[in-house]
């Protein structure tokens, strides 16, 4: 295999990185999907534990089964999603996407699950909050590697609907929580811009609600 690279810029990667579900079914190395894994593991975790399991998944009878939790979940959000959104252009392509997904899901070349070893602390809340925190920082590395690396990718949890079947289809450990899905493989169509709220909109100064640059972009504040 060729050298890997990642050197597009980081804002380029940070501002065209997006949901790509549309996926084609040639290969992706392996070289390249462990050093995509190698730079998510770069991310923090609570305490430094990295307490993370991984599971690349390429056997097609695994992503069958995987493919059948994702359609089950789907048959009952996309019913709700596309009667919730009739009328939004936007959603309905949106929702689209997730069906072709999930009629196609078998086809992806790899999916890769990203676990957390001990189960959600219940109490106190912050315990939670530092269990999800120590995984999705790595996730989100793995979506910007894949990016720069010109491979689509999405962080989907659909097929977790049933963490007690993911623990069975993948042969986790009751004690090894799979926390989200990474299906992987080289993009149909293209990627980005993503449209999101302007910052000033979601963003407060000193207390919550004070909104001094409401409608505002960065670029437009002195
Ligand atoms: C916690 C979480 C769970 C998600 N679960 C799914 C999912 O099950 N299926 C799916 O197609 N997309 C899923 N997504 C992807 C979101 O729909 C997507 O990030 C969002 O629509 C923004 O897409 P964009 O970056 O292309 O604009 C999930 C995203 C997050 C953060």
């Amino acid at each position: 295999m060729d050298a890997i690279r990642f050197d597009m810029p980081l804002e380029e990667a940070l501002t065209t990185q997006r949901a790509v579900r549309r996926l084609k079914p040639d290969p992706v190395d392996d070289a390249l999907v462990l050093r995509l894994v190698e730079l998510a593991l770069k991310a923090p975790t609570g305490s430094n534990a990295q307490s993370w399991e991984w599971v690349v998944v390429k056997d097609r009878a695994v992503k069958a089964q995987l493919a059948r939790r994702n359609r089950q979940a789907w048959s009952i959000y996309g019913w709700l999603g596309r009667r919730a959104t009739r009328g939004d252009a936007k959603m309905q392509r949106l929702l689209d996407a997730v069906q072709w997904q999930a009629e196609h899901f078998e086809e992806v070349p790899v999916v890769v699950v990203a676990c957390l070893r001990g189960v959600r602390p219940v109490f106190p809340p912050v315990a939670a909050t530092s269990y999800y925190g120590s995984i999705f920082p790595s996730v989100q590395n793995l979506l910007l590697a894949a990016r720069a690396a010109g491979l689509g990718a999405a962080l989907i949890t659909l097929p977790l609907w049933s963490t007690f079947s993911v623990r069975r289809i993948l042969g986790l450990p009751w004690n090894v929580t799979p926390c989200a899905v990474i299906p992987l493989g080289w993009p149909v169509g293209k990627y980005g811009p993503t449209t999101r709220r302007p910052v000033g909109d979601v963003v407060s100064l000193d207390r919550y609600g004070n909104k001094p640059w409401k409608g505002r972009a960065a670029a437009g504040i002195a």
